[in-house]
């Protein structure tokens, strides 16, 4: 009997659910930009209620919703001030650059929170002599780089009063926003707060195929729609996708609790097999970063081992492993990725092949 792989690469992998399939199937459909779709226009009154901003924006992706906020909140040649292995600068294929004409500033970020002394320094309202104007900052809650950490609401407090102090927007890429709204333990709208807009996923944790959404001012909304169209996210029938969005924001978010007591539970097994591993502490959301630096092995070997085992996981930086819990993990396989772990760790310490398991 063969036993399907345990996929720990992301919650991205995360399907549809029964109830999302139904949905899908009976609703209501328009054209998303001519008279508008119904079940679009449901899904994003949905969004402006869980954020509290005043209106809300369909988009295929994440990072099509951030690059659209970065172009609706900026002009051409200003700088955008992220964290240290922010989304946007880290994965997003330079679409920052490349596409809205911006310049980033990578500050550094511990455990994902922006240093205030750095984005003090950073911050300039005016174009000045040597020194471009900062046109955005933007936060990442949870951090995905981080490994899910999530920045206290004191510190977003005092990132949006510097920024405001200056004149500065703050967009949030929020693509796990529930998860950090779970994490602090307050409402999404609350983290939400922090920034004049905000984005958030419906396919990770969530569960829906494909959609993210973006929230902010009416005014900015009508900008963002417009950008929409030219990076090519204008849609027709949207309402086939935006129905299972409407079931993950109904139905899915109370269950990340589970996702978030699994990766303890993962962090604390690997910090029993070896205390360099990982610090259960540091796991705040379904991100476990397993550091393998005390090792020989890079990552990409590990990562191989683990599959031969039936683990997927993510190599993601040359000495570190990224785990993500999600709705299709459950307690058994949380085991039996710790027993792989194991006989890895064993095989690697007694400098056996990875690919030599039997
Ligand atoms: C923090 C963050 N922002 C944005 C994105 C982009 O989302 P998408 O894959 O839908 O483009 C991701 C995806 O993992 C993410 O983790």
């Amino acid at each position: 009997m063969t036993t399907s792989p345990i996929d720990l690469r992301s919650d991205t992998v995360t399907l549809p659910t029964e109830r999302m399939h139904e949905a899908m199937a009976s609703a209501p459909l328009g054209d998303d930009s001519r008279d508008g779709d119904p079940t679009v226009k449901r899904l994003e009154a949905l969004g402006v209620e869980r954020t509290g901003k005043e209106a809300g924006l369909f988009l295929p992706s994440g990072t099509m919703a951030n690059l659209v906020a970065l172009l609706a909140h900026t002009g051409r040649g200003v700088e955008v001030l992220v964290s240290a292995g922010s989304h946007i600068s880290r994965t997003e294929m330079g679409g920052v650059a490349g596409l809205a004409s911006l310049f980033h500033r990578e500050l550094p970020a511990p455990r994902g929170a922006i240093d205030l002394e750095a984005l003090r320094e950073s911050l300039s309202p005016g174009l000045a002599h040597n020194r471009l104007a900062t046109g955005l900052v933007a936060i990442e809650t949870s951090h995905n780089d981080a490994g899910g950490t999530v920045p206290s609401l004191e510190h977003m407090g005092a990132v949006q009063k510097l920024a405001r102090e200056r004149g500065v927007p703050v967009h949030i890429d929020g693509a796990r926003l529930f998860n950090a709204a779970h994490a602090l333990g307050v409402p999404a709208s609350r983290v939400a707060s922090f920034g004049d807009s905000v984005g958030f996923c419906v396919s990770k944790g969530l569960s829906a195929p494909i959609g993210s959404l973006l929230c902010g001012p009416a005014a900015f909304i009508d900008r963002a729609r417009a950008f929409r169209r030219m990076v090519g996210g204008n849609l027709r029938q949207a309402g086939v996708v935006a129905a299972a969005g409407i079931v993950a924001l109904e139905e899915m978010i109370e269950r990340l609790a589970e996702d978030h007591r699994r990766a303890k539970e993962l962090a604390r097994g690997l910090a029993a097999l070896d205390q360099s591993f990982s610090d259960p502490r540091d796991v705040e959301t379904n991100i476990v970063n397993v550091d393998l630096s005390r090792h020989a092995r890079p990552s990409p070997e590990w990562a191989l081992a683990l599959k031969e085992r039936g683990i997927l996981v993510g190599p993601t930086k040359p000495k570190r492993i990224r785990l993500l819990t999600h709705r299709h993990i459950g307690d058994g396989d949380v085991e039996r990725a710790l027993s792989a772990f194991r006989e890895v760790h064993a095989r690697f310490a007694g400098g056996t092949p990875a690919h030599a398991a039997s």
